[in-house]
Order: C-alpha cells, then sequence, then structure tokens
C-alpha cells in the first residue's frame, strides 16, 4: 500500500477526493490535513466516510508528511504556491489542485491571478496533469498541476481537432455553464441557496481566469498562438459544468470526419467517450464519475460546428483527474479508485 496525505481536505475537493480514496485498494490515507477541523475525527465532520473512523485531521506541518509517497494539496490558488515548494524540498510528490502551476508563461500567471508568483522555478517543472495529453511526462514528474474544471472539457473537446488543424483558430466560442461547488465551499452570500436557486447568469465575462489555461494547451494543439471567446456561466445545480463549443472548420470537413477524428485520438482512453447518435447530452449521466461526454453536431445552415462536452466538475474536472494522475505517477492501473457508475442516471 502506498501512503498518501491530502492537504486541505475538508473542501469541497478535499471531500470528494476522501470519497474517492476510501474506495481505492492500492493506497492507504494517513494524512488529511485541515486548520478548521483539526483533532476532529473524519467521521465525525464527514459522517459518509465510516472507513476513516479512526483517523483524525491534522494541522499541516511539512515534516509530517516526509514519508509520503504522494500529497494532494487541494487549497485556494495563492495559498498552494506557500506550500508546495516545502513538500518538493523534502521529496515528496505532489498533484496540486491549484492554478499556481498550471500556466507555464509566469507574467501571464501573474497579470490574470494579480500576485507575483513566489515559486517561478518550479512552473517549468511541473505538468499539466491531463493523462489523456501528458501521461509520459506525468509517469515521471515530481508535480503535477491538476488541470482546472471549465478547461478539462473545453480541451479535451477541441484538442484532437485542433491537432489535425480542422479547426479555424479564430471562430472557437466556448460558453460553459457549471454547478455551484465549483466556486468552493467557502461560506460567501452569492452562493447562498435564495441567492442562486431562481438564478442563471454569466460571470466573469471576457475576463475569467480559466481563459489563459484553455488558450495556453489549444495554443500548444495548434502550434500558434490563440485566443478565444470563453462565457462561463453559474447554474443552480450542485455539481456539473455543461460546455457548448461552437467552432468553424478550416477546410471542408464533413461531421463524419471529426467524429473519426475524436474516435480515433481517444480510442485506448477510458474516461473520454465520443456520443455520435445520443440525442442530447445531459451533466446527471457523468455525475458522479470520471468521465467527459462529448457530442458533436453540425449547424448546416451557418456552416457552424456545435459541440458539446459534459463532466462533473468535482470529479474528471477536479478529484477525479487527481486520482487518474496519482495512478499514473504511482504506476498503478489508471482506472482503479474511478467509479464508471454515476449517482443518477
Ligand atoms: N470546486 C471545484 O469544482 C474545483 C475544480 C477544479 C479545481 N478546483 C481547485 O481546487 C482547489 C480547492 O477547491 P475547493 O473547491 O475544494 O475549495 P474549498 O471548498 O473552498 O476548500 C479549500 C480548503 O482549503 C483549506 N484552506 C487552507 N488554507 C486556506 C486559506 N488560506 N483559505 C481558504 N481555504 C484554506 C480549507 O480547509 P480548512 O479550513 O479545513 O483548512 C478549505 O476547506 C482550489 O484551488 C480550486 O480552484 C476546484
Amino acid at each position: 500500500m502506498q501512503k498518501i496525505g491530502v492537504v486541505g481536505a475538508t473542501g469541497y475537493t478535499g471531500f470528494e477526493l476522501l470519497r474517492l480514496l476510501s474506495i481505492h485498494d492500492s493506497v492507504e490515507l494517513v494524512i488529511a490535513t485541515s486548520e478548521k477541523y483539526s483533532g476532529k475525527n473524519v467521521c465525525e465532520v464527514f459522517p459518509s466516510l465510516e472507513k476513516y473512523s479512526s483517523l483524525k485531521f491534522d494541522k499541516f506541518i511539512v515534516e509530517n508528511c516526509k514519508d509520503l509517497d504522494l500529497v494532494f494539496c487541494c487549497l485556494p490558488h495563492k495559498v498552494s504556491m506557500n506550500i508546495v515548494p516545502s513538500l518538493l524540498d523534502q521529496g515528496n510528490r505532489v498533484v496540486d489542485f491549484s492554478a499556481d502551476y498550471r500556466l507555464k508563461d509566469q507574467m501571464i500567471y501573474q497579470s490574470w491571478y494579480e500576485i507575483e508568483h513566489t515559486s517561478p522555478q518550479l512552473i517549468e517543472k511541473a505538468v499539466y496533469g491531463m493523462p489523456e495529453l501528458y501521461r509520459k511526462e506525468i509517469q515521471e514528474s515530481q508535480l503535477v498541476a491538476n488541470p482546472g474544471c471549465y478547461p478539462t472539457g473545453a480541451i479535451l473537446g477541441l484538442v484532437p481537432l485542433a491537432k489535425e488543424g480542422l479547426i479555424n483558430p479564430s471562430s472557437i466560442v466556448i460558453d460553459s455553464k457549471s454547478g455551484v461547488s465549483g466556486a468552493g465551499r467557502k461560506e460567501s452570500l452569492q452562493f447562498q441557496f435564495s441567492e442562486i436557486e431562481q438564478g442563471f447568469k454569466a460571470y466573469s465575462i471576457a475576463n475569467h481566469r480559466h481563459t489563459p489555461e484553455i488558450e495556453q494547451e489549444l495554443s500548444n494543439a495548434f502550434g500558434n498562438d490563440v485566443k478565444i471567446t470563453f462565457t462561463p456561466h453559474l447554474i443552480p445545480v450542485t455539481r456539473g459544468i455543461f460546455s457548448t463549443i461552437y467552432f468553424e472548420a478550416s477546410k471542408k470537413v464533413e461531421l463524419p470526419l471529426i467524429n473519426e477524428t475524436l474516435s480515433e485520438f481517444y480510442a485506448e482512453e477510458s474516461f473520454v467517450r465520443i456520443f455520435e447518435n445520443q440525442e442530447n447530452l445531459d451533466i446527471s449521466q457523468v455525475i458522479g464519475t470520471n468521465f467527459v461526454d462529448i457530442k458533436v453536431n453540425f449547424d448546416k445552415r451557418t456552416n457552424r460546428y456545435i459541440m458539446v462536452t459534459v463532466i462533473d466538475n468535482l470529479v474528471k474536472g477536479a478529484s477525479g483527474a487527481a486520482v487518474q494522475n496519482m495512478n499514473v505517477m504511482l504506476k498503478i492501473s489508471e482506472t482503479k479508485g474511478l467509479p464508471n457508475a454515476g449517482f443518477w442516471i
């Protein structure tokens, strides 16, 4: 059994990670940290996690993590970069959930996150944690930057087509709708039930921080600098992200070639499903699973493609992807601990 620690284990992604680790039979969770709940039994805080009835939340002390085979950091951005360097210095391997090591250009990070990066020397060392694109690099990496939730559905949908030069890069518009857990568990008036239950709104229009992350990975795939239009929306559900992605083909391309390109690219992947026949995708079909489901439609009146992707933001968009990365890093079967049966449908 390989020994695992989770730093920031009481947030939404932290809890989801504990849930997934509790059904993983090749690793043992030995440290779960929390500032707020330190000293409390995990089961007392999260009664559904019966497996951890003898584990207590501890405050984070870097030396306590020394013998762990892998540490997950489920902390907010800016907080994470104060902790990750000390773990790497003492030899730990880390999967970091925050945005602190995802962007390869320090200046882009600093301008979008409005803070100076305190460990820029680690940016180059970090591997973007998407096994479907960087499996080999993840295997050897000491630091994996787990992708953001919105970027996951957008990047996995578009990259195979971008790599084949099938898309006009300046035509991409990504319209995403997210459940409220995407904002984390912290107390905040704007995310209270009564504030969001009847609503549906766009936010961070033209300046959401996931924009440069999507652009970075699409630019790599196109081999050119790409700018996209990305608009996130908040919908009154707890989990799930539904992205509607509009693009034009770069040349005369028929829908079957688009589908074939996606199916071939993901032929060996366990967590990406391409739908050609099902009429419409629904976030409910992926909730609780590590799947990203993709369906492409063609509007022949406008010559535009309309791609839909759905993920569970807390699983493939965060903790499921992190477990998948851990499995790759520790050379465990990649699907272990990742149920493909969802909660609802
Ligand atoms: N939610 C999502 O859908 C999602 C998806 C992808 C990535 N992420 C990323 O994953 C990370 C965790 O997200 P989350 O949604 O789990 O957040 P969260 O629910 O707000 O939890 C963050 C946890 O970090 C701990 N923490 C320690 N120091 C903190 C500090 N100075 N300020 C705030 N919290 C502190 C807190 O636990 P204690 O107080 O108990 O220590 C808190 O429960 C973030 O970087 C986020 O951007 C989230």
